[in-house]
């Protein structure tokens, strides 16, 4: 077997993002003698305290910055000389991109179209196999399941619903392309629905925790039957970085953990989380606050993740269940009151007034 791939420099896009701040702490505590140049434009859901820990040391390097501005992008590949470049930086809200989808053509697509062209052009500046472009997705690329279907496999079909599928499926597609057309060195990794530390609160799982511990309703579209496979988040960074590692240029990986729940349980599951880690001061169950409100235009029914392929060739699985995730996910919440109240001020509250309602800000 061939030695893995082990980059001292790795230039990594949306490292301020939920994932993409997981990402570079792992992989900094992981790997003693690893760079990380970190560009990320800053959108609403990037927030520098994701990385305020980071402070001094000089193995990250941030830098503010578009990915889809290729002389940016360029200068960082010949200022750095990363060997590889791992992909996270997008729009990633579906909710948001069915009221604006723009920003997600721009971000999703323009800007993998970007990375690429600049991947390429830096990866002949380098000997062969010296470099690995990774583009991190998701299984919403799949399209919906119906309830006794089998979990996606890496062969099933694209078959995107929402405008920010469709654009992480077009972002997909151009690096197959690149790889196939121009032999850039491209792994793709599909992943099943994260929760964790830093997870921004306009996605369930963190609003829900939110809005409790506020007193606020939690809203659950349409009947609450929808089906996710979550996975808790540096379960996924360590398998980012196994692709990464050892994968096979060319390949795609999915990447999940095994736990399709509906929104429904996630809800009382959280809910019975909180009663015991940070009772009601009534001494009521957090669940009382549960409401069903509008479903979501086109609301995809089930995600599953069939991730037998990179357990088998790579070698990687879950660490966290979801029960243990879960936990350290609230206790996270709880012991963060100061992140959470600076990333829910200004923009987050006129999100929330434009999605529930101006009486639930
Ligand atoms: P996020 O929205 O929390 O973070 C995205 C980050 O990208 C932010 O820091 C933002 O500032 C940055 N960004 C956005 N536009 C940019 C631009 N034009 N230039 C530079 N930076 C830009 O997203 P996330 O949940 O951390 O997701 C990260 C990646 O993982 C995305 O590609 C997403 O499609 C994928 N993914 C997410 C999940 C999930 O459950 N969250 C699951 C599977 C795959
Ligand atoms: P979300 O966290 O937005 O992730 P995704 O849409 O990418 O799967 O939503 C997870 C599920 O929870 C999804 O089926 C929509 C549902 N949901 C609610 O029921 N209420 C909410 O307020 C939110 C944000 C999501």
């Amino acid at each position: 077997m061939s030695a893995d791939f082990s980059p001292s420099c790795v230039l990594v896009t949306g490292g301020a993002g939920f994932i993409g701040s997981n990402f570079v702490h792992t992989v900094l505590a992981e790997q003693a003698d690893l760079t990380v140049i970190n560009l990320d434009n800053l959108t609403y859901a990037g927030n520098l305290s994701n990385l305020a820990s980071l402070k001094g040391d000089r193995r990250h390097v941030f830098v503010r910055g578009d990915v889809a501005d290729a002389d940016l992008v360029a200068s960082l590949l010949t200022e750095h000389r990363p060997q590889a470049l791992v992909h996270f930086a997008a729009e990633s809200h579906v909710d948001r991109s069915i009221h604006g989808p723009d920003d997600f053509l721009r971000t999703n697509v323009q800007g993998t179209f970007n990375l690429l062209e600049c991947a390429r052009a830096h990866a002949q500046q380098l000997a062969p196999g010296g470099f690995r472009y990774l583009q991190v997705s998701t299984d919403e690329v799949y399209g919906s399941l119906e309830p006794d279907a089998p979990p996606f496999t890496e062969q099933h079909r694209y078959e995107p619903n929402s405008p920010y599928s469709a654009t992480k499926a077009a972002a997909d597609h151009l690096a197959r392309a690149w790889h196939h057309t121009y032999g850039l060195p491209v792994l793709t990794t599909n992943c099943s629905n994260n929760y964790g530390p830093y997870h921004f609160p306009e996605k369930l799982i963190p609003l829900v925790i939110h809005r409790a511990l506020l007193g606020q309703a939690l809203p659950i579209y349409g009947d609450g039957q929808q089906v996710r496979d979550w996975l808790y988040v540096q379960d996924h960074c360590r398998a980012v970085w196994r692709v990464l590692q050892a994968g096979v240029p060319g390949e795609t990986y999915n990447i999940g953990g095994w736990n399709e729940k509906t929104n429904l349980d996630v809800v009382r599951t959280l809910c019975a989380a909180l009663d015991e880690m940070s009772p009601r001061a009534d001494g009521q169950s957090y669940a009382q606050q549960i409401t069903f409100v509008a479903d979501r235009p086109g609301h995809d029914r089930r995600y599953a993740i069939d991730a037998r392929k990179i357990e088998r060739e790579l070698g990687w699985r879950p660490q966290e269940t979801f029960e243990s995730g879960i936990r350290k996910t609230v206790r996270w919440f709880l012991d963060h009151p100061d992140w959470v109240r600076d990333v829910t001020s200004g923009a987050y509250r006129q999100w929330v007034s434009q999605q529930y309602g101006a009486e639930s800000v």
